[in-house]
């Protein structure tokens, strides 16, 4: 019987185990209920009493390395399936595509057409102090817009606000450029404001700014019908409408003709058929004059528009809040729109 038991050590021993069903099959034939060792353990009662240390320690041997020679094989995962380890003709699993966010989508629009008539993208930090965002803007210190309920200003230091506009970007390209000055400006701004579905405190802008020798206003309605086309469609109709903003005169409004067809348009464009779309203007000489342009030399034209507005309108959407939920249900709806 020793014997038997030591051939058996040897050919394990010599057993390499690299599948699940090799593995299943080994510990059938050693440790099942009707396997080799039970048969041996059976067999020891009929051993001579003078034999049964020797064979005893033999079974416990031969045992432990059966068990052994399974344990190897069980910590490779790889060798746990059954058939061949990797089939590399199988298909692959489907991977959802990502979806842009409707935001991204828009200011990329919008920004590449900018820089097809020559705008170069500038970047100013979301965190200002009061001359870039206020005073060189030519905000007069009393202005309602620097009233605590529309800005962040910082608990520590009120002289440093997030900013209100990317106007702000303005003033910091212009500072350290000299004209010929081309920029566009995309990026986050915040107000003290309420949110509900029209408005949010945190939302986007894209801001213009042009300053060269003999701007003038023409050049900008030139521009913006330019980007209308191109962003609303061929035949769209703009109009300017004279407005109010400190850093800017003459400051205007411009609009596109949306059309009063049925209910939404009416609702959309407040009954005249308008929609909205930015605030634009002549530089300020004062405010080209706190950048250090002379303002005997140079003039500019500046424009600033909200994102959120435009994505609503293009996509859609009636609440403004969608934007910022990261509902995928919601944000998977832009997966075809590049
Ligand atoms: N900064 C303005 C705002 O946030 C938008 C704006 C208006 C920007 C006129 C401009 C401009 O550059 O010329 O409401």
């Amino acid at each position: 019987m020793l014997e038997i038991i030591e051939k058996h050590i040897r050919t394990i021993e010599q057993t390499t185990l690299s599948t699940a069903e090799e593995a299943e099959n080994f510990r059938i034939q050693y440790l099942g209920k009707k396997g080799i060792l039970t048969t041996l353990f059976a067999d020891f009662k009929t051993v001579p009493n003078e034999e049964k240390k020797a064979v005893g320690q033999a079974l416990n041997a031969l045992k432990t390395s059966a068990e052994a020679t399974l344990a190897q094989i069980q910590v490779k995962p790889s060798a746990r399936k059954s058939g061949p380890v990797e089939d590399f003709s199988r298909p692959g699993y489907a991977t959802p595509p990502g979806a842009h966010h409707p935001i991204s989508l828009v200011r990329n629009e919008i920004v590449s057409i900018f820089e097809r008539m020559g705008f170069a993208v500038a970047q100013g930090p979301e965190m200002e102090d009061d001359w870039h965002n206020f005073s060189a803007l030519n905000f007069p210190p009393e202005h309602p817009a620097r009233d605590m309920q529309d800005t962040f200003f910082l608990a520590k230091d009120p002289d440093w606000a997030l900013r209100t506009h990317t106007s702000s970007v303005q003033v910091r390209t212009m500072e350290s450029q000299k004209p010929p000055i081309r920029i566009i400006a995309p990026g986050r701004v915040f107000r003290n404001e309420a949110i509900s579905s029209r408005s949010h405190c945190v939302f986007h802008q894209v801001e213009g700014l042009y300053i060269d020798q003999n701007v003038s206003f023409a050049d900008l309605k030139q521009t913006l019908l330019e980007f209308a086309r191109a962003f609303f469609g061929e035949k769209t109709e703009i109009r300017l409408r004279p407005s109010y903003f400190p850093f800017t005169e003459p400051s205007a409004e411009m609009d596109i003709w949306w059309g009063l067809e049925n209910e939404v348009d009416y609702r959309m464009t407040k009954g005249t058929g308008w929609l909205e779309i930015m605030g634009c203007g002549m530089v300020d000489p004062a405010v080209l004059e706190s950048c250090g342009i002379d303002p005997g030399v140079y003039s500019g034209y500046a424009f600033g528009m909200g994102i959120e507005r435009i994505a609503m309108q293009r996509f859609q959407i009636p609440d403004i809040r969608a934007f910022y939920e990261n509902d995928l249900r919601f944000l998977g709806n832009f997966s075809g729109a590049v």
